[in-house]
């Protein structure tokens, strides 16, 4: 009987490894290439990259060279970005063949444009130091002319730098050189390459490892055109000039003078393999393929169904979703282990309940890596974290980069928030020394930017997204502050998939949370509710404002244990905003302090059903909705909650503005 699991447990566990496996051959042995689209660069695709030199991603297209600062910032610089996957050029004499199809834009400064733009085959993926100005970050006054170099390069010249130029908007084909053995002025194209954000190029480099040829196409705008190419290079041999492996991109640089913005905007590569000496027609590979794949199914149906069978099947790292263009990505303990210094005390960021955070460096990009501790539950937060953020796209989240499960170690890699969390700014002052803060007060204005940031998060968690996702455990320590001061709440490793229709989940009560935050009812109930989030949002605003702990203990306090009923007499007594931090001296928006407390306090009322929703406090906060009143004295807490119809108190709940139907001042 014991054999007999056991053996179940190998085939369902390593049924689908299985599958996959040999799917890929399969797939690995149809195709005949690959491919990449990027009709834009978003947050995040810096992953698929290797960028060098001063290359960076921003307003979602590759900046080669520099596109901020003043004229003196972009002299003199050069970058390279390419993609981190190499291609296999040629072998055994065989070429591959490839298109490489992009939109470029160049805009000058005031002054002469320069100095240009390149497509690159390259064995570095680094850009040579000292490439800037003629060189292009092709190469440099070493490497010029040297089978060192190892490089061809396609440019977009935009300055004459040496007589052999054509001029200054010219498209040539250089090898190992910047000095072209073929080249083109667009003139009669009618394109100039220089002429700022209205001009669009897209080019087109098509290159045919059968017949060694190189073609080369310019079409103004983004679309690829009809046109003859501008350049045929025929009996072009890349192998005499270029290793087995190379890496594609793109590489550029500004002079002295003459100094422009490098974009690439659009990016399509397609790639096919050596794939031309199979001995059967592609049709032969399709349908044995397609064969395998069904008696495959039928078999993965049949283990599916003994796998549903068996209960509580142990989690293996193939239960992790497998994520799909831009999402989280697996990383390997050791590059996690060399980033954070092998999770070096010194690059600790915090410690929580469920781990401890380090700063990492993962090739120049830092990042926040937690280490989730190894308990039972550990892989399952790991997973509810991975599955639950990794879909999520918010400005206001915390993104997660991707994670890592090897032997008891499981990791989540983060975006690093330059200004850690909320927390460090409210209570701990004095360990922020030496950060270039000019004030280490969060000033108002960052406040109720902070409040609005959260509350767009947790409306987006409870309301906008496909699956509601309750964060259970919002507090200052979990929100997070980017280089803006802007909130991105993170730590989800409380958070769980929520279907909307389901009505109960553990029959165990696990109360999850932070004493403080915590809404009444969940320690009754146990059960994380979007009501519970609206309470510790609530505790988070009166924090927020009044800059103190939510069980305070000063002498401002003495008759008040916590927060919520220190800030509700304040109201009661007309003086609500006597709550706000002091560290402010008196420089805040009445106003908005007012509103801030006084929807803190309505979040916190003790009735969940008279809590108003996310949405509503959204609606509230950008002006679109009234502020809700509460009452001066705070109600005492009843289990079970009264519903709204049968309380005279106002409901907001759905953010509804017709049941207020007397507003009054209290
Ligand atoms: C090269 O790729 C582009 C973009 O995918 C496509 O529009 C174009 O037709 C391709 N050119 C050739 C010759 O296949
Ligand atoms: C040129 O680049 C090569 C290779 O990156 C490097 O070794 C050399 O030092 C560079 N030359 C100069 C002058 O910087
Ligand atoms: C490029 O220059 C940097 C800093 O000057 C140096 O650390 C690096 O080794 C150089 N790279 C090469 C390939 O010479
Ligand atoms: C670069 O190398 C080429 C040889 O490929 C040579 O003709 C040219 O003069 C060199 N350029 C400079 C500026 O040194
Ligand atoms: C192309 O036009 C530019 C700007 O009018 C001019 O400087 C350059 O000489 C022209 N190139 C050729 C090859 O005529
Ligand atoms: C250059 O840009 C201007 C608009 O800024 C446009 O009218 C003109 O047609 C462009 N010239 C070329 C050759 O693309
Ligand atoms: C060129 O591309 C940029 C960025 O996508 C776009 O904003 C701009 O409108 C385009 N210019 C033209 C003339 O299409
Ligand atoms: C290159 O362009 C020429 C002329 O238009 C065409 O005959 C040839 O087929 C093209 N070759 C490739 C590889 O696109």
């Amino acid at each position: 009987m014991k054999i007999q699991q056991a053996v179940l447990a190998f085939h369902c566990s390593s049924s689908s490894k299985f599958l996959l496996l040999v799917l890929l051959i399969f797939v690995a042995a149809v195709s005949q290439g690959w491919c990449f689209n990027y009709p834009n660069f978003p947050r995040g695709i810096e992953r698929d990259l290797i960028i060098t030199g001063e290359a960076y991603i921003v307003h979602d297209a590759l900046q080669v060279t520099m596109d901020i600062g003043n004229t003196e910032q972009i002299k003199n610089r050069y970058g390279r970005i390419v993609h981190n996957n190499p291609i296999r050029l040629w072998k055994k004499g065989r070429l591959a063949s490839f298109n490489s199809t992009f939109v470029l834009n160049v805009s000058p400064y005031s002054g002469p444009p320069g100095e240009g733009l390149a497509f690159i085959l390259s064995q570095d993926s680094k850009v040579p130091n000292n490439s800037m100005g003629q060189w292009l970050g092709i190469v440099n006054a070493t490497t010029n002319g040297t089978s060192q170099a190892s490089i061809v390069a396609v440019e977009f010249d935009t300055k004459k730098s040496f007589a052999e130029d054509l001029d200054n908007n010219h498209v040539g084909f250089n090898i190992n050189s910047i000095n072209s053995k073929h080249q083109t002025s667009l003139n009669n194209s009618g394109l100039v390459i220089s002429n700022g954000t209205s001009t669009n190029i897209t080019a087109m480099i098509v290159y045919d490892g059968d017949t060694k040829t190189m073609n080369i196409s310019v079409f103004r705008g983004k679309k690829v055109g009809t046109k003859a190419p501008i350049l045929s290079i025929p009996n072009l041999d890349l192998s005499q000039y270029l290793p087995e492996m190379v890496y594609v991109g793109f590489s550029a640089s500004t002079g002295p003078v003459a100094i422009e913005r490098n974009c690439i905007l659009e990016w399509y590569f397609t790639f096919d393999e050596l794939g031309k000496e199979s001995k059967f027609p592609r049709w032969v590979y399709i349908v044995v393929a397609v064969s395998i794949l069904v008696s495959l199914c039928g078999i993965g149906v049949a283990a599916g169904y003994f796998c549903y069978k068996r209960k509580q099947r142990p989690l293996s790292s193939y239960d992790l979703p497998i994520f799909t263009g831009v999402g989280p990505k697996k990383f390997k303990l050791k590059d996690l282990k060399a980033a954070t210094g092998n999770f070096n005390r010194k690059n600790e960021l915090g410690r929580g309940g469920f781990g401890i955070v380090y700063k990492g460096n993962l090739e120049g990009q830092f990042v926040a890596v937690k280490r989730v501790k190894d308990t039972p539950k550990g892989m399952q937060n790991l997973i509810a974290e991975v599955t639950t953020i990794g879909s999520l796209h918010h400005k206001n989240l915390v993104e997660l980069i991707g994670w890592c499960y090897e032997g008891s170690e499981l990791l989540l890699v983060y975006e690093y928030m330059q200004h850690r969390s909320l927390d460090t700014f409210l209570y701990c002052n004095d360990e922020i020394i030496g950060w270039k803060i000019e004030d280490k007060t969060l000033s108002w204005t960052k406040r109720y930017n902070i409040i609005c940031g959260v509350a767009q998060a947790l409306d987006y968690l409870h309301n906008e997204c496909l699956k509601r996702v309750l964060h259970r455990d919002i507090k200052a320590s979990n929100i997070m502050l980017d280089a803006e001061f802007n909130a991105r709440l993170g730590d989800f490793g409380l958070a769980r998939m929520f279907k909307l229709s389901e009505k109960t989940h553990h029959s165990t009560k696990e109360i999850a949370g932070t004493p403080g935050y915590m809404a009444p009812e969940l320690f009754l109930t146990g059960k994380a509710t979007t009501e519970t989030d609206v309470f510790a949002f609530g505790v988070l605003a009166l924090v927020l404002a009044t800059g103190k702990k939510p069980g305070i203990q000063d002498e401002l306090s003495e008759s008040s244990t916590c927060i919520i009923d220190w800030v509700w007499e304040l109201n009661s007594l007309d003086s609500v905003t006597d709550a706000i931090d002091p560290k402010l001296k008196g420089s805040y928006d009445e106003r908005q302090a007012k509103q801030m407390l006084v929807l803190g306090l309505a979040c916190c009322h003790p009735n969940p059903n008279m809590r108003p929703s996310m949405g509503y406090v959204l609606q509230v906060l950008l002006g679109e909705a009234i502020l809700p009143t509460v009452s001066s004295e705070k109600p005492a807490f009843v289990w079970p909650a009264p519903s709204p119809s049968f309380t005279n108190e106002h409901s907001y709940s759905g953010g509804m503005l017709s049941t207020f139907s007397s507003i009054n001042g209290r």
